[in-house]
């Protein structure tokens, strides 16, 4: 299969943050903004597959800002890097400024997508081939997270999580 790079699978959704899908303080829901991420994050590893995928976790989610009523909000969402049949989907969200238009970073949040046949069954993905320098430093740390993902779930032992480990090493 031949390689693709992350602006293959590039996604961007705009849209605006309306009442019923607020907290109590009038700012964005956070289960509101899971559900756009995963939806973006789908669409970018079924760019880069071209299969089915489904959601296999969620590794990381930073609510770093509240998302006022109103705003104007961007999640953009491109793999990060592909191992055999999973990929790892980085995601970013921005808001915009009502006056000027200027794009702040409100939020990110990387996800773990497989790629399924019709019965369900994991299947092969294209590698993943990293352009910029984000995209080379988002690529470099995938196997660590993955590694750790799989060690919470009790999918991998942790003294065969080689890259984890290789961050306590002292020289
Ligand atoms: C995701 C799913 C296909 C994985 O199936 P599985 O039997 O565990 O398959 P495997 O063990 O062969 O793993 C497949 C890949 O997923 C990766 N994976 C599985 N669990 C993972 C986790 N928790 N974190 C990161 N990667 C994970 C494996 O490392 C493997 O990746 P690789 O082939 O690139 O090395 C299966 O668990 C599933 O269908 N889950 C439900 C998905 C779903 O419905 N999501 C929506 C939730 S509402």
């Amino acid at each position: 299969m031949k390689p693709k790079t992350p602006s293959e699978s590039r996604t961007i959704m705009t849209d605006m943050v309306l009442p019923s899908e607020t907290n109590p303080l009038n700012n964005l829901f956070g289960g509101e903004l899971l559900a756009r991420m995963d939806r973006a994050a789908s669409i970018s590893a079924r760019r880069h597959s071209r299969r089915i995928t489904v959601t296999a976790s969620v590794n990381h989610v930073a609510f770093n800002r509240a998302v006022p009523l109103g705003s104007v909000v961007t999640v953009e969402a491109a793999v990060s890097r592909a191992f055999k049949t999973s990929m790892e989907v980085f995601i970013d969200v921005w808001i915009e400024d009502r006056y000027t238009g200027e794009r702040t970073k409100a939020n990110e949040a990387i996800y773990t997508f497989v790629a399924v046949d019709d019965t369900g069954k994991p299947t092969e993905v294209p590698e993943l081939q990293p352009e910029t320098a984000l995209e080379k430093e988002r690529f470099d740390a995938a196997l660590r997270r993955k590694q750790l993902s799989l060690v919470l779930a009790k999918k991998m032992k942790p003294s065969d999580a080689t890259e984890l480990k290789a961050l306590f090493k002292e020289d």
